[in-house]
């Protein structure tokens, strides 16, 4: 779904690569993966360029660093993916104004996240998110600090789908819409430079 939206070909920045698991599915791109812990980028590397070797590519490359102050020149990129991460930025707005920045000229954002449409989806998600995802949370981890508490945690705290469009809009991003995955709770959103 996110593969589809970003061009064929180019240079691609993924924010909050994590453990990598969408960027070693991203086949046929020049991939960059950046996050702020070490620990994940030494889970992602191996991870992802064992894939991309496996498939004849070029290997990714892995940067440590945050979304608010990106370590690369202007310009620079074709298209900037960020998946489940946007939630966690400390200063969305200027973490925005950094993407557009690196993005060439028609370049292209993408966001997935959990947002919530209204009131009704927020709460659901919330009943979701601690009932359901905590329960077998606790199974799994065999205790109540689990941390995938701090999932609800950061899921209460995020905004509306509309307030990040918005956000973009007063960001600098042109053509931006949002899209609720539907069934579930991720919306994606998109929008390009000018
Ligand atoms: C749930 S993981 C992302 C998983 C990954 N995108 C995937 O699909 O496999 C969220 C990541 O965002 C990173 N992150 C948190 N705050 C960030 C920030 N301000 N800038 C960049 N990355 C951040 C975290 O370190 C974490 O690895």
């Amino acid at each position: 779904m996110v593969q589809q939206r970003l061009p064929s070909e180019g240079k691609i920045l993924e924010i909050g690569c994590g453990p990598g698991s969408f960027a070693e599915n991203l086949i046929g791109r020049e991939l960059t993966c950046l996050d702020p812990i070490p620990a994940m980028l030494a889970v992602a590397e191996p991870r992802v360029n064992k894939k991309r070797v496996s498939r004849g590519e070029q290997k990714a490359n892995f940067i440590q660093g945050t979304a608010e102050s990106l370590p690369f020149g202007d310009c620079t990129f074709d298209a900037v993916c960020t998946l489940f991460s946007f939630r966690d930025w400390y200063d969305k707005p200027k973490g925005l104004s950094e993407v557009l920045r690196v993005l060439k000229p028609g370049g292209k954002l993408v966001i997935v996240d959990p947002a919530k449409v209204n009131r009704i989806h927020g709460w659901l998600g919330y009943l979701y998110m601690k009932i359901w995802v905590g329960s077998y949370a606790r199974i799994i981890c065999k205790q109540r600090e689990h941390p995938w508490k701090w999932l609800t945690k950061t899921y209460v705290h995020f905004g509306t789908t509309k307030d990040y469009v918005k956000m973009m809009k007063e960001n600098g991003f042109t053509e931006v819409k949002s899209k609720l995955i539907f069934p579930g709770m991720a919306t994606i959103w998109e929008g390009k430079r000018n």
